[in-house]
């Protein structure tokens, strides 16, 4: 079997050490599962994110990108060696008693430092240390997210976790081909070849509208209309219905694609009630979807497929 080649089935899923918005650690089984890739180009992720769907895709060659630069610059400095595990530790050890000591003040003073010349310890930190893990950055690309208020975030089991997540991608991606772009999406759909596989995550449309995210319907309309025109495979991530309302650009722009859906919670209290239901689809090329998926579990237990693909069934864990 090629490294990287899908579908495939994962045991435990590689959880990265940067967390951000539309994150796919809870996706990610569904969609190595759905897809079908030989494995002998490159796996193509113009929106990287966290990087949760390569780092557990596994490729042999990759050519990731994001328009967040301290993303890239953080995961291209680990693959170079030139950020290891134990300067992590140090640095999150060190920073993490200050934070202990000084408050919430200290996390105000590193965001600062960070805004005035940006790295990838503090960025780490940061990330790690505000609020609910979101990444946003207001107009002048200034990180602005504020702090979780617990002081004592730090503690070395929470280190030990994440320089155990950094120690894990530094493995991954040792000896293989990766290529890590800081720029906009349309950079890296060029020179493709037939065995390369593009992953795409965008945003969703009208959401964000922060520094490195501006995603207009004018961007999504262009980019089925790129994506649907390369002679590789492709699958991309998208909501597709929850309580309110669905998503019509799928049906208008995505057509021609095999989709599946995936039906999950977002937790917005502590009550069943307050429990927002989402279903996410995955719009696959013809010809590079699997057929129909197969439990993990034996606890899994069957859902019916809604109205995208009639042909098939997926199944979904029993919440508990
Ligand atoms: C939904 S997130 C990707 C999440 C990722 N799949 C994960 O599981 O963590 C979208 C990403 O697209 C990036 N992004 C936004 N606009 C972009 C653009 N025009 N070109 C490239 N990347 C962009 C954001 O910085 C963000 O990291």
């Amino acid at each position: 079997m090629t490294a990287g080649e899908l579908p495939r089935k994962i045991r435990r899923v590689v959880v990265p050490p940067v967390k951000c918005q539309g994150i796919k650690t809870k996706l990610v089984r569904f969609i190595l599962a759905n897809t079908r890739w030989n494995g002998r180009g490159r796996w193509i992720e113009p929106f990287l994110g966290s990087g949760v769907v390569v780092f557990n895709v596994q490729p042999e060659r990759a050519l990731v990108n994001d328009i967040n630069p301290h993303i890239i610059t953080l995961y291209r400095e680990v693959y170079e060696g030139r950020l290891t595990p134990p300067m992590i530790q140090e640095h999150l050890t060190k920073e993490g008693k200050r934070l202990l000591t000084e408050g919430e003040a200290y996390y105000y003073a590193v965001r600062e430092r960070f805004n005035q010349a940006a790295n990838s310890l503090d960025f780490i930190f940061l990330n790690r240390a505000c609020f609910n893990g979101v990444m946003r950055f207001n107009q002048k690309g200034k990180f602005n997210v504020p702090f979780c208020r617990k002081p004592e975030r730090f503690r070395p089991a929470l280190v030990t976790k994440i320089v155990n997540q950094v120690a894990e991608i530094q493995k991954i991606m040792r000896g293989k081909k990766w290529e890590f772009r800081i720029g906009d999406w349309r950079n890296c759909l060029n020179e493709i070849d037939a065995d390369d596989f593009v992953y795409l995550d965008p945003p969703y449309i009208g959401r964000h509208t922060d520094y490195y995210e501006h995603w207009s319907e004018q961007d999504a309309i262009e980019l089925a209309s790129v994506v649907q025109a390369l002679p590789c495979g492709f699958a991309m991530s998208m909501w597709k219905e929850n309580k309110y309302r669905s998503n019509d650009h799928v049906p208008q722009y995505w057509h021609e694609t095999i989709q599946r859906t995936f039906h999950h919670y977002y937790h917005v209290g502590s009550t069943e009630n307050l429990r927002n239901a989402m279903e996410e689809v995955l719009l696959v090329k013809p010809g590079y979807e699997t057929s129909a998926v197969q439990p993990e579990k034996k606890t899994a237990k069957p859902v019916q497929l809604a109205l995208a693909d009639k042909r098939s069934r997926y199944w979904v864990r029993p919440s508990k």
